[in-house]
């Protein structure tokens, strides 16, 4: 029988299901539920150290329909990071460690670019027994203004100058969670890995306008009929996941090797985490597929990598994390390739794929 479990930069954790930073993990109440429904990890709600300066609005999501308005592909927000006072999220840390002493709890963090505010943060934390960090440099939105959040992730110095104080002061994993806002998402990535953390989370959401209302002529979501530039998540936004999780990986083989990635965006299904692990995940990250169908979705997303395991004889994660990197070349190479194809003599007996690449390796001299 194939196994889930698995060991990420020290942590044991169950199965690479891991709750995303956002409304899933936004209090006591549910991370338990979580950790009680099976998920591997929980990365809870980004805090900071005060929360008063945190205001949200109303409304703040806007979604994409598909098939007729039946299935939600594409969800934008406008939310900011925790409102709730860091004093209460720390008793709830505690409270949380005392009662899953086996849920690994992750606390994902976000300060202005102060030194002390960072160290605090991370030993405050720390003391009340979070298994980890994820530093929070990806938020798109409202935070930004504060020079927080994306802000900082699309400045690879300053994000690096930033880890450099978290991994003084950390004595837990680390991992960075990356804006897609950027052209090339290598660059703050090596920034993080230089300054010695852990891993690599990616990624957030992608800025978005969700759409012009045509009787209002407001854009959406409105509130006092403005709006603003919104974080887009869920399934459509997996292509975009998979390529740039795809780069970091190849970042990490090449420059970092034994550093951990969480792949994120838009993974509804045991079969889209498969899709993430080949491509050099150690864990995936679940956000919007949970606001959309609950917590209970970790079971069946369970079965369905166990089911893609078996399929392929495969025992241990381990066993297929980054098997299919290798496959992606430039454009020259592939017209190499297929030109190498098509000159072969028609073969007589059954079109064999294994056959095919043999002999384009011979011809390209690869072999
Ligand atoms: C409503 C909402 C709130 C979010 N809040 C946070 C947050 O506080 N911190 C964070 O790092 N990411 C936050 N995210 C981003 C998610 O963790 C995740 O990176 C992104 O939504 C893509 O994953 P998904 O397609 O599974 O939702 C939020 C996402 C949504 C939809």
């Amino acid at each position: 029988m194939p196994t889930l479990e698995t060991k990420v930069d020290g942590l044991a954790l169950p199965n690479p299901f891991v709750i995303a930073s956002g409304p899933p993990g936004t209090n006591l109440n549910v991370i338990s539920r979580a950790f009680r429904e099976g998920w591997g990890a929980v990365v809870a709600k980004t805090i900071s150290l005060d929360a008063s300066k945190v205001v949200n609005v109303s409304p703040r999501y806007a979604k994409l329909y598909a098939d007729g308005g039946k299935e939600i592909i594409g969800w934008e927000n406008i939310e900011l990071i925790s409102d709730r006072p860091f004093s209460v999220w720390l008793e709830e840390f505690k409270k949380c460690k005392d009662e899953h002493p086996q849920g690994i709890l992750i606390a994902s963090i976000m300060e202005e670019f102060r030194r002390d505010a960072w160290v605090e943060i991370v030993e405050r934390c720390q003391d009340a027994g979070v298994d980890g960090f994820e530093l929070n440099f990806s938020c798109p939105h409202g935070l930004p203004e504060r020079k927080m959040g994306s802000a900082m992730g699309q400045d690879p110095e300053i994000l690096e100058e930033v880890c450099k104080w978290v991994m003084d002061a950390a004595k837990k994993p680390v991992w960075a969670k990356m804006t897609p806002n950027i052209t090339h998402i290598e660059d703050p990535s090596r920034a993080a890995l230089k300054a010695g953390c852990h891993g690599i989370s990616a990624i957030n959401t992608l800025r978005s306008v969700m759409r012009v209302n045509l009787e209002t002529l407001r854009p959406e979501p409105t509130v006092e009929g403005y709006s603003m530039v919104g974080g887009y998540s869920s399934t459509a936004i997996r292509p975009i996941a998979l390529r740039m999780c795809m780069e970091i990986a190849a970042l990490i083989r090449s420059e970092f090797p034994g550093r951990s990635l969480s792949g994120i965006g838009g993974i509804e299904t045991g079969t889209h985490a498969a899709e993430f692990l080949l491509l050099g995940a150690d864990t995936v990250q679940v956000c919007s597929g949970v606001m959309k169908s609950g917590y209970g979705i970790v079971e069946k997303m369970k079965e369905e990598l166990l089911a893609f395991m078996e399929n392929h004889g495969f025992q241990t994660l381990e066993d297929f994390k980054g098997l299919s990197l290798p496959y992606f070349t430039t454009h020259a190479d592939l017209v190499k390739r297929q030109r190498a194809r098509k000159a072969l003599p028609r073969s007589d007996g059954e079109w064999s794929a294994d056959k095919f690449l043999d002999q384009a390796r011979t011809l390209t001299g690869e072999k």
